[in-house]
């Protein structure tokens, strides 16, 4: 496709507002509170801010330098930008193909939240217990195709937004809502720290007992933190293309980096006083927030509006993030296959439905949809944030700091010389040698130690 055809997000706030849209989901209010349970809580969180911050902040601006400097999908990208002859193209393949694995199960999440939109206009959860909802769970879970159906309506929606286009599509949809679902989040935690155990919950959440702190600990808040920030994986590549050449990428990545890391803790506060208080452990896995929630509305009066509001946002939310993983097969399909971008959505999504629905069933009670002990839902997620986006992660990284020109570097950063270059000599530098050798000391230490 010629350059002038590519599109581009409208205003220097419709690339805070895509990037936002895509960073913020289900990885901050279902999979952040699900790590955290699992790896300590406190340890979990200070582990999780110091890397979303040093590694995950440089990273997500490498992203957009390779993107608006090559303005084309990651698999352009890095053919653009290295030269035919080498084998940098492979990471925009490992990308694509990364899209396709976590668009597969995350979809079945987001198939959840629209059942539960669904649940909560019917009102199904007033008046219920602890035990009955969480065999809510259960049962819409286990249903026979209640899952799968809402899985592939998502994946349809999907496909709709992102066959009309980036700036029709993507953009509109994220301006408004995403500053809405803050709000929401911010009432929910008042209500939850008003709960008798608020402070059971907060101390968990918030004091650290440093002794957790393993290699297990490490990567599962790097991989949280890739993932949460949609970083590792080319999909920050495809929106970095779209950039205005005014746009300020290092300050607008801060900001989304700020504004992500906000929404997990404000759920983490939603969620671990909730789960104190009902004695829900916080360990418990891909339930916890599909249990804790509906607890905490019920406890609130206007709940049933509240409830309502929020999955609806989080249906949107949801939305705006598999968006932006099916732009990376879509801008792949239309930039290296020619296909049209209403086919490559199309196609794209109907692969993915064929994995994520395997993805789903395996969450079945009793499925037989495992592979050594873990689910196929439970591999997919493993497989792409502890391995394939820290590997992505650390050779983009490396890319952009050892790889490219340092003087096309920096024309990216000050928008060729237009902002002051200080402290994004320093940024550089990170990127040169902070964030490589941090993921790779914390991936190796993972191999080693299991
Ligand atoms: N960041 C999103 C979330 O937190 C999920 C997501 C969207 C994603 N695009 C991604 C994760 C690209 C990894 C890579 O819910």
């Amino acid at each position: 496709m010629s350059e002038h055809k590519r599109e581009n997000f409208s205003s220097k706030l419709g690339i805070i507002v895509a990037t936002a849209g895509s960073a913020l989901g289900l990885g901050n209010i279902y999979r952040f509170p699900c790590e955290a349970g699992a790896n300590g809580g406190g340890a979990f969180l200070i582990v999780y801010l110091c890397l979303a911050l040093l590694i995950g902040t440089p990273l997500m601006i490498s992203e957009f330098v390779i993107g608006r400097r090559s303005r084309s999908n990651p698999v352009g990208a890095f053919r653009r930008l290295a030269g035919k002859k080498n084998a940098w193209p492979v990471v925009g393949y490992m990308g694509v193909l990364c899209a396709f694995l976590i668009l597969a199960f995350y979809t079945t999440v987001a198939g959840w939240t629209l059942g539960y939109l669904a649940k909560s206009v019917l009102n199904h959860f007033a008046g219920q217990d602890l035990p009955q909802i969480q065999q809510q769970f259960v049962d819409f879970t286990n249903h026979q195709w209640w899952p799968i159906v809402c899985q592939l309506v998502f994946l349809a929606l999907t496909a709709l937004v992102v066959a009309r286009g980036v700036k029709d599509g993507i953009e509109k949809w994220s301006k408004v809502l995403m500053p809405l679902l803050l709000v929401i989040m911010f009432v929910l935690c008042v209500k939850s720290l008003t709960l008798s155990g608020a402070g059971e919950g907060l101390r968990f959440f918030f004091n650290p007992d440093f002794s957790k702190i393993n290699g297990r600990v490490l990567i599962s808040a790097l991989g949280q933190s890739f993932f949460s920030l949609s970083i590792g994986m080319g999909a920050l590549i495809t929106y970095g293309s779209y950039i205005g050449k005014n746009d300020n990428m290092a300050s607008s990545a801060l900001g989304v980096v700020l504004a992500d890391t906000l929404v997990a803790v404000l759920a983490g506060i939603v969620i671990f006083p909730a789960a104190f208080t009902f004695g829900i452990q916080p360990e418990a896995g891909a339930s916890l927030a599909f249990t804790t929630l509906p607890m905490v509305f019920q406890q609130m009066s206007g709940g049933y509006v509240f409830c309502l509001m929020f999955f609806l946002l989080l249906v949107i939310a949801t939305l705006t993030s598999t968006i932006s993983l099916l732009e990376v097969i879509v801008a792949a399909f239309t930039e290296e296959l020619q296909l049209s971008r209403p086919k490559s959505a199309w196609i794209g999504a109907a692969a993915t439905a064929v994995i994520g629905v395997l993805a789903t069933l395996s969450f079945r009670t009793g499925s037989p949809l495992h592979i050594g002990s873990s689910t196929v839902f439970d591999l997919l997620d493993h497989v792409t944030a502890l391995y394939i986006m820290p590997i992505g992660g650390l050779l983009i990284v490396i890319f952009v700091g050892w790889r490219m020109k340092k003087a096309d570097v920096m024309d990216e950063l000050t928008n060729n010389g237009k902002l002051r270059a200080g402290i994004r000599n320093a940024i550089r530098l990170i990127i040169r040698y902070l964030a490589p050798v941090a993921i790779a000391v914390i991936f190796i230490s993972q191999l080693i130690g299991k």
